[in-house]
């Protein structure tokens, strides 16, 4: 599974947003560890706050299947869209270094890692320190 087929993935996923309200469609393909790629679209709520963004369905979707190590993401909007503060910081329970690929709905899309776009972030290992 290449980057480019990565983000083609989420193109097909964003295709299935439920975006009544903002019009902004998002889709996003999470690659497992085992090599199965999960997609999410975004899917929002007449009571608005309970809107569930693209990449959290997938990885809810991963991980009520059983997998929980992934090795790269891919999130598509129609102009290159960054995830926001509460995706990342539910991707980075699971994977820290995850890859992530931004991309638009033209195809064009930038890599970077789930490290750089949430440093310094809150992680299990901080509920087990003593101070
Ligand atoms: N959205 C996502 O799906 N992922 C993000 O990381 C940012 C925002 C969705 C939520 C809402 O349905 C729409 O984009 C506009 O905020």
């Amino acid at each position: 599974m290449n980057s480019q087929e990565l983000v083609a993935q989420a193109s097909e996923a964003r295709r299935r947003a439920y975006a009544p309200y903002s019009h902004y469609k998002v889709g996003a393909a999470l690659l497992g560890k085992s090599g199965k790629v999960y997609l999410g679209c975004n899917v929002e709520n007449a009571s608005y706050s309970h809107t569930v963004c693209a990449e959290r369905t997938a990885v809810l979707k991963a991980v009520s299947e059983g997998e929980t190590e992934f090795e790269a993401i891919a999130v598509v909007t129609k102009n290159g869209g960054s995830p926001c503060g509460a995706c990342r910081q539910v991707l980075s329970e699971f994977a820290p270094e995850l890859t992530v690929y931004i991309a638009d709905q033209q195809g064009e899309f930038r890599k970077t890692t789930l490290s750089k776009l949430l440093p310094d972030s809150f992680t299990p290992a901080h509920l087990k320190a003593d101070k």
